[in-house]
């Protein structure tokens, strides 16, 4: 049963043995599920009801005007109850928890979105929530530790380590080893032990399945590329999977934030800096020193800012089957203002990276071309890193004048 969830030399299930019976318990659900011929249906059918599915394809007429290349069409996962894909995988393991009979799930988030999905999908479902977050990111991310508060769930800050996503992660494994019986542990990307990898990208494939179909419709061909962003991995492979086996070159970007002759990046696949390790239950590409220590990671996108990444996609890379590139915080914001300007779309900085890296490319392409970016996600959550990076002084005077009437 272990052995199962390799992808090439990466992945596997690295667990303590506490934890064993609790894995293959969830592998037989993952599996019972998948097979049922009533589970997909039944997914879809909460998905289109409860969260705007299928999300539309937006055909970006001013952007593709503006470049002169290829045709732009953007695939709106922003559309999603909650602004982002992130609940495509969180309403999948709702529905796995529910056929388990468990009646408590626990997270980890970073940016908050994934932390937010949960407690929201805990209130629909009746499960009893609990949510760890680094202490940096609950002041960072102070507007979705609220809405987690008002939709029922507890939120523990993570006082260990750097206090960032790594360390929740490890905080959320260290409550499951002692309360499977009731709890699940809805990890939110495509990373940790077989599995997580394989069941996040089966519920993130409903984006993939879609976009194919809808792309095929509109232009009558495959997209010349297509582009996501990658934290974890998880919307990157939903997309990519719709296409690999197809002539089409996938494209993951990850995060260059100072620039790759820095260390203040996340960039694990696009960058020399990683290397294979074993940490948080899989075996892949980590940010670490020589000792296997995770080293300190840097994007302006709190989702993208992270040590690990997917088995999946490492292996993909090592196939040569995704490229992979890094857009710098810099070049992110800029892309991120034209597409608002262009479109009146806000993608998630996150999100924002897939663009960068579209635009250095399109105007090689021909106009006879299309390309397909994934946003991932919507910005309004990034309110507070936006403005700050684009120094907006009413904004600033607003945010003071606010902190001043809670003085008073
Ligand atoms: C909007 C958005 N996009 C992308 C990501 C990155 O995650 P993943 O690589 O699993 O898609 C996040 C993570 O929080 C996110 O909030």
């Amino acid at each position: 049963m272990m052995n199962r969830g390799y992808y090439g030399k990466f992945g596997g299930a690295f667990i303590p043995e506490i934890l064993f019976a609790t894995i293959e318990e969830l592998v037989e659900g993952f599996l019972d599920a998948r097979n049922s011929p009533g589970f997909w249906k039944e997914y879809t059918d909460i998905m289109s009801t409860y969260s705007c599915r299928p999300t539309p394809l937006t055909f970006a007429e001013n952007l593709t005007k503006h470049f002169g290349g290829a045709r732009i069409y953007i695939k709106r996962e922003d559309l999603n109850h909650t602004g982002a894909h992130k609940l495509n995988n969180v309403m999948g393991q709702g529905l796995l928890v529910k056929r388990m009979g468990k009646t408590r799930v626990i997270a980890e988030t970073g940016a908050g979105q994934h932390g937010v999905a949960t407690a929201t999908m805990a209130a629909k479902f009746g499960f009893r929530c609990t949510i760890y977050m680094g202490e940096v990111d609950v002041a960072r991310q102070r507007p979705n530790v609220f809405w987690m508060e008002r939709l029922g769930a507890q939120v523990i800050p993570v006082k260990d380590g750097a206090r960032i996503l790594k360390d929740a992660i490890n905080e959320a494994f260290r409550d499951w080893v002692t309360n499977m019986d009731d709890t699940h542990y809805v990890l939110g990307t495509a990373c940790g032990p077989h599995p997580f990898p394989e069941m996040v990208s089966y519920f993130q494939s409903i984006i993939g399945k879609e976009a194919q179909r809808q792309i095929v419709e509109r232009e009558g061909k495959f997209p010349a590329r297509v582009y996501a962003c990658v934290g974890g991995g998880s919307n990157a492979l939903g997309i990519f999977s719709g296409f690999l086996n197809d002539p089409v070159q996938l494209v993951g970007v990850e995060a260059g934030g100072k620039g790759l002759d820095t260390s203040r990046h996340a960039s694990r696949l696009a960058s020399k800096d990683a290397s294979i390790g074993v940490a948080q239950g899989y075996k892949t590409y980590f940010l670490q020193d020589e000792d296997g220590q995770m080293k300190e990671t840097h994007s302006v996108a709190a989702g993208l800012d992270y040590v690990g990444v997917s088995p999946i996609l490492a292996c993909l890379r090592e196939e040569g089957r995704v490229r992979f590139e890094a857009a710098s915080d810099r070049e992110v914001l800029e892309a991120l203002s034209l597409t608002v300007k262009k479109e009146g779309l806000i993608p998630a900085l996150e999100s924002a990276h897939a663009f960068a890296q579209a635009f250095k490319e399109v105007s090689d392409l021909s106009a006879d071309d299309n390309i397909l970016i994934n946003q991932s996600g919507r910005g309004d959550k990034d309110i507070f890193t936006i403005a700050d990076a684009f120094t907006d002084p009413d904004w600033q005077e607003f945010i003071k004048k606010k902190a001043k009437d809670y003085r008073a």
